[in-house]
């Protein structure tokens, strides 16, 4: 997707995979909208990144939160004229928690919901809020694109590890609509694309046991070490 002159929505770009593709598009001229609920600290923004960037507080678990994001975000884009060329939904917690403890007793459903509310739900609110716009934007390049929707699930979606079934069955779930969202959406110019990561360091991962590192370390096969964000994002810029 062309990103020089166009405006990109991030959610939680604010940490992590998204922040880093939030500098990646902006490297690229690209404007970014960061939806998240934590405004990135104002010392980690590089003099590049405060001129192309713009905060707009986002819970992606409140529709009208998103709405009233994602409303903001599209005006602003018309006031700088750089149209919206898509989203990246990177808002995502992990909350593992094993099914049955050791005192037999079930995981609870609040919890349950509360990862797949805001990793499922969360992604395809921000995405349906999100298209109602990019759908009207003017198409442009050779192949008449309007825009691309690049959703993140997880490896867990395939491979999940002990204490990650609600995570891998909201990341499940992203990974299976990637499909009929690319059917339904082709006829308007925008693609949709989902990256499944692995293990990449971020907030999210900063607190992982140090056992539980060195196994999913272990199985990797070459470089054996978690992901920077940095290589995540030059693989979301190529979409
Ligand atoms: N780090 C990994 O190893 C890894 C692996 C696979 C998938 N992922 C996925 O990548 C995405 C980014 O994760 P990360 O590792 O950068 O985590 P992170 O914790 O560094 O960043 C997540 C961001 O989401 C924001 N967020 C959380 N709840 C929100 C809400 N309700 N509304 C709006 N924003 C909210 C946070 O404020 C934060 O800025 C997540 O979807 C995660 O599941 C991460």
């Amino acid at each position: 997707m062309k990103i020089e002159g166009q405006t990109f929505l991030v959610s939680g770009g604010a940490s992590g995979l998204g922040k880093a593709c939030v500098e990646e598009i902006c490297r690229a001229s690209g404007n970014v909208a960061i939806l998240d609920l934590n405004e990135v600290n104002d010392k980690e923004m590089t003099k590049e990144l405060s001129v192309s960037t713009k905060f707009f507080l986002c819970n992606v678990l409140s529709t009208e939160s998103i709405a009233s994001a994602v409303k903001d975000a599209v005006d602003w884009s018309k006031q700088t004229g750089k149209p919206l060329r898509g989203v990246v939904s990177a808002a995502g917690v992990a909350k593992p928690a094993i099914i049955l403890d050791r005192h037999g007793k079930a995981f609870s459903l609040d919890a349950f919901d509360f990862v797949v509310n805001l990793n499922l739900r969360g992604t395809i609110d921000l995405i349906r809020q999100t298209l109602e716009h990019l759908s009207q934007v003017d198409p442009i390049g050779p192949d008449s694109e309007r825009g691309v929707i690049v959703m993140v699930a997880s490896s867990a979606a395939f491979d999940g590890q002990k204490g990650q079934v609600s995570y891998s069955a909201s990341k499940g779930a992203v990974t299976a609509m990637t499909l009929p969202m690319a059917r339904d959406l082709a006829r308007y110019g925008i693609r949709v694309v989902t990256v499944a990561p692995s293990l990449f360091d971020s907030k999210m991962t900063s607190n992982m046991p140090d056992k539980v590192r060195k196994s999913l370390e272990g199985a990797m096969e070459f470089p054996k070490r978690a992901g920077h964000p940095t290589e995540f994002a030059q693989l979301v810029r190529q979409v």
